[in-house]
């Protein structure tokens, strides 16, 4: 596919239309979504693949808006969307160096899911990364056993409107597609 309006013109960029405006969401109002909302999203993350089918996630929805906001104190900046958000699943995944980097992907693509799960239900989502010092507090709070931890907690709520304003100017928020998609191979030069 040569450029994006040869896609839109097979209506394929309609059809991917989800998955493209998925975005990161960090203030959200006040009203939070609905227990229904929530479980179509942790759905969308419990059928994701993972490695070898090992399913090694278990998602944990928070929905005490106090311990979203000690969670958040405790990981600034990177928590700054639980400063707001009205839910929030933390996905809590074996603790196993050796099977850290495929840990790490089942968490992304669980997390990812989540997002597009959320923006397809009109809410909006964001990852927040937990940072090893502040896994202690989080693991506390969530009551984890010794051997989960929780890298990852998607924020979930419904955005503000300031946060449903672009943050970029049409088609600006990523590299043009001749920068990152080669054909065949890398490009000389
Ligand atoms: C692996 C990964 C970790 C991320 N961690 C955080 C985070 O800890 N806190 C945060 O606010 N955003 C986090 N983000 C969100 C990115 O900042 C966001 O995807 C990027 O800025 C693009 O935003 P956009 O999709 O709204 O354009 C993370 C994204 C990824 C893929």
């Amino acid at each position: 596919m040569p450029d994006d309006r040869q896609a839109s013109a097979h209506g394929l960029a309609a059809v991917i239309r989800p998955l493209l405006r998925t975005r990161q969401f960090r203030e959200f109002t006040a009203v939070p979504p609905t227990v229904e909302e929530l479980e179509a999203v942790v759905d969308a993350a419990r059928w994701s693949g993972s490695s070898q089918n090992t399913q090694p996630w278990r998602f944990i929805v928070i929905r005490d808006v106090a311990a979203i906001r000690r969670i958040a104190a405790a990981g600034m900046t990177l928590t700054r969307s639980l400063q707001t958000a009205t839910a929030a699943v933390a996905i809590a995944l074996p603790v196993s160096p050796e099977r850290a980097v495929s840990l790490a992907y089942d968490d992304g693509r669980a997390a990812e899911r989540m997002l597009i799960a959320a923006s397809m239900l009109g809410l909006g989502a964001g990852i927040a990364w937990i940072k090893p010092d502040a896994r202690p507090v989080v693991a506390d709070l969530l009551a984890l056993p010794a051997d989960r931890m929780v890298r990852t907690i998607v924020a979930i709520g419904r955005p503000t409107d300031a946060a449903l304003a672009p943050k970029a100017g049409p088609g600006t928020a990523r590299l043009p597609r001749a920068e990152v998609v080669f054909e065949d191979r890398w490009p000389a030069g």
